[in-house]
């Protein structure tokens, strides 16, 4: 539950579609469906949290908006351009960072910048600012198994946002984290969609989750996944200024969050195939 992000000349102006997408799986001689017919827009500078069950195709689905399968039905453009492989607009955070063992922080995050060519300096002044951003400005030389979980978690999600792309792909980043470092990252993570108008597509298990991040929720079913809820979730004006336990008791949240439990746990199981 947000409030908008960063003033309109900072948003990005790519949408994400996904027109009829179906994703089958092909094992042991039998599709088996993980996707089934999901229409769906996401507009630019949009916090979209995906929540559902495990084995409902978030995953799938995410993995088709970055490129790295293309679906077995329908059509996926970003900008108005079909999908077919990663580019350089989409940026992907896993749940396992993956950072090159072999070099510091500010290396890892200068990568990217580096492969394409942006000057030495330029690059040095992009780790910079987003080692600022996530907090790790005083690590700049630690290699990643010299971090916590959650630091090797801001780096990577540093390591993305250096690369300027329009929409972060999010795949349950902070899964794997202890819960009081979880909060933090979440919190970390609104003020960086704050401040950049960044398109998020942030999947997760979890419903609090969902529902304090994004500023659009939606359920999807058990396989083969549909989108069974799908809300905006806007905090009032004034409400962003509010402490997160305080958001967590305003009655829009609780009344959302319980909306998108009941989703979740009242869609019957569809139809399986293994
Ligand atoms: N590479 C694959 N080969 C075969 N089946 C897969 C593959 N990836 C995922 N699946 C199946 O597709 C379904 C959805 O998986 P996934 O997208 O990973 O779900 P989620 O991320 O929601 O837990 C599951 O039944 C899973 O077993
Ligand atoms: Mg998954």
């Amino acid at each position: 539950m947000t409030s908008p992000a960063a003033s309109p000349d900072e948003a990005h102006t790519r949408s994400v579609v996904l027109d009829g997408v179906s994703h089958d799986f092909h094992v042991k001689g039998k599709d088996v469906r993980a996707l089934d017919t999901i229409d769906l827009t996401i507009q630019p500078g949009e916090f979209v949290c995906l929540a559902g069950p495990s084995g409902c195709g978030k995953t799938t689905l995410l993995r088709l908006v970055a490129g790295f399968m293309n679906p077995t039905g329908g059509r996926i453009t970003v900008g108005g351009e079909e999908v077919r492989r990663p580019g350089e607009e989409r940026g992907v955070v896993f749940q396992q960072p993956t950072l090159f063992p072999w070099l510091s922080v500010r290396r890892n995050i200068e990568l990217g910048p580096r492969l394409r060519g942006v000057a030495s300096a330029d690059r040095s002044q992009l780790a910079d600012t987003y080692m600022q951003m996530v907090g790790l400005k005083d690590f700049a030389e630690h290699k990643p198994y010299e971090l916590s979980g959650g630091m090797q978690q801001r780096c990577q999600i540093a390591r993305v946002l250096a690369n300027d792309p329009d929409i972060v792909l999010m795949d349950e980043p902070f899964g794997a984290l202890d819960a009081i470092t979880r909060e933090r990252l979440q919190n970390e993570l609104l003020d960086i969609w704050r401040a950049t108008g960044k398109t998020i597509l942030f999947i997760t298990h979890s419903v609090d989750e969902a529902v304090f991040l994004g500023s659009r929720v939606m359920v999807m079913s058990p396989r083969p996944g549909q989108i069974v809820l799908d809300e905006s979730a806007v905090l009032a004006e004034g409400e962003e200024q509010l402490a997160p336990e305080q958001i967590r008791s305003l009655p829009a949240y609780t009344e959302l969050r319980d909306r998108v439990r009941r989703a979740i746990h009242e869609t019957p199981q569809g139809a399986t195939s293994s």
